[in-house]
């Protein structure tokens, strides 16, 4: 392997800083995170759909773009030695050659303990109207606060110790000057990482073709799935799209019935309730999120309303077959197991949202959907989406845990007999599911 003489360079800083400093942990940063390849540079703003208007709308007055900033955000989302025992980086689970996730149903961080979470793409990022399936924070700056001291993601003890470690690395001390004209802090941290984010802009999708005036951009089939989308399958509603937000998303939050397929979930909800009257600070909110199982109650931490209970973020549906597998507990393996949940009309729970009811969509019509969804993918991935929709319309044929027949045309579920339970389909514990809804917010 050729040696960088500059990371060697940098490897003996640390050293010495780290000995001066009597620390014990003087691991060099480790050589499996991932490294930044073509798929990690900043993007053309040139593409076909990129909202220009938005775009400028969404950087904020007191976080310019410059290109040194973004270099710098570069270097630090990819460096390990932001994390505790220099072994995960921002890229460690959102990997620009997976579509900035981990591919993974939810992520391990430093000491290899899994969330409960599904990491969610940086792609388009900045265009969320608040960051975390549950939104508890508002801003690219603010989110990256997080994961850097969270215990099981990157197990930095507090910022201090994390301005300290850069601080003793003389590339970043150059950097920062030259950036911010001070030396390494938290805040020029986050600001720094957040325009690199900010350059991870993707539309150019066979979609955004379409709408700008090219029928042959989707198949006859993908032309289909467009028409169910907004029609008999409802998608619109929740996932809308227009010309100057054109995302795939209200920004709003919703109870679909995905953490009501774990047979606790009334059981958490009411354990949060509880929880919620003391915790309380955002630390504490994240470390919740993260790593127990009330995470399953999603905005409900953050507003504290019954009504939020299980809801979560509706996310954007551009490059789906890069960012598998879904929803906010990765639970969900293929794109037909998705439409499966949403033929079904949900998981019932006691909070699921309205516009979540039977669809009755036929299995073509599911297929035609997924095809669909396929032309959300970018020029960049399209390759990549292409071979993993063929390997999850491959399993669709045999596998399908989420089908559910009698329930997609009504025949079972919400209209049949026993309506108000039991809920979750998963699991024995069905006797929590049967308690009184109305009585959760009672204790
Ligand atoms: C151990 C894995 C892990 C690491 C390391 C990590 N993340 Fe994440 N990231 C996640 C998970 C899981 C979520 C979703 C958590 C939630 O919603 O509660 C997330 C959410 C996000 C989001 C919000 C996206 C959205 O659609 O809401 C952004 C942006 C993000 N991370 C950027 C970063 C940055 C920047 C870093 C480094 C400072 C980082 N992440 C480090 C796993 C990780
Ligand atoms: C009532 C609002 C609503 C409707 C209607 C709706 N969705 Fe969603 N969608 C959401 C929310 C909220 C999430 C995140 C839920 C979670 O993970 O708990 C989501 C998540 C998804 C995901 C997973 C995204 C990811 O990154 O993991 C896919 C795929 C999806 N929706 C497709 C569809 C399709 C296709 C339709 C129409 C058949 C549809 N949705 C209808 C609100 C909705």
């Amino acid at each position: 392997m050729r040696v960088n003489p500059l990371v060697a360079v940098l490897f003996a800083t640390v050293a010495i800083a780290i000995a001066s400093d009597a620390a014990p942990e003087a691991a060099p940063p480790d050589a499996t995170a991932p490294k930044p390849g073509v798929m990690a540079e900043p993007k053309s703003t040139h593409q076909v759909g990129f909202p220009a208007e938005l775009y400028k709308l969404s950087i904020p007055a007191d976080n310019p773009q410059t290109p040194a900033k973004v270099a710098l955000g570069k270097a630090l989302f990819f460096d390990p030695r932001l994390s505790v025992d220099n072994t995960v980086s921002c890229a460690s689970c959102h990997d620009p050659g997976k579509g900035f996730t981990d591919q993974q149903p939810t992520s391990d961080g430093v000491h290899h303990k899994f969330g409960q979470r599904n990491a969610p793409t940086v792609l388009n990022a900045m265009f969320n109207i608040a960051q975390f399936w549950d939104g508890r924070r508002a801003t690219l700056e603010d989110q990256a606060r997080d994961p850097i001291l969270n215990p099981i993601e990157m197990g930095m003890p507090n910022q201090q110790a994390v301005v300290k470690k850069l601080s003793g690395i003389s590339e970043y001390q150059d950097k920062f000057q030259e950036v911010f004209a001070r030396a390494p802090n938290y805040g020029d941290l986050v600001k720094a990482v957040a325009a690199y984010e900010r350059t991870q802009i993707a539309f150019d999708a066979p979609f955004d073709r379409f709408m700008a005036g090219d029928r042959n951009a989707l198949t006859p089939q993908q032309q289909r799935g467009w028409a169910i989308f907004n029609g008999q399958g409802r998608c619109m509603t929740c996932h809308g799209w227009n010309p100057t937000r054109p995302l795939f998303t209200d920004d709003r939050f919703h109870n679909i019935g995905v953490s009501a397929h774990n047979a606790k979930f009334v059981q958490h909800a009411r354990q949060a309730l509880a929880l919620l009257k003391q915790a309380g600070g955002p630390e504490e909110i994240d470390r919740l999120a993260i790593s127990t199982d009330i995470s399953e109650v999603g905005r409900f931490l953050v507003t504290k309303q019954p009504h939020d209970i299980g809801a979560f973020r509706t996310m954007d549906l551009r490059n789906l077959f890069v960012t598998q597998p879904y929803f906010h507990d990765g639970s969900q393996a293929t794109v037909w197991d998705t439409l499966d949940h949403y033929n079904k009309g949900g998981v019932q729970n006691p909070f699921l949202d309205g516009g979540i009811v039977p669809l009755g969509l036929s299995e073509q019509q599911e297929d035609d959907l997924a095809a669909f969804l396929l032309s959300l993918t970018s020029e960049q991935f399209m390759a990549q989406a292409k071979k993993e929709y063929q390997r999850q319309f491959k399993i669709s044929r045999t596998d399908r845990p989420q089908r559910d027949t009698e329930a997609a045309i009504g025949l079972k579920g919400r209209n049949g007999p026993g309506f108000g339970g039991p809920f979750g389909d998963l699991g024995p514990g069905q006797k929590y599911m049967r308690e009184n809804p109305a009585l959760l917010g009672g204790d």
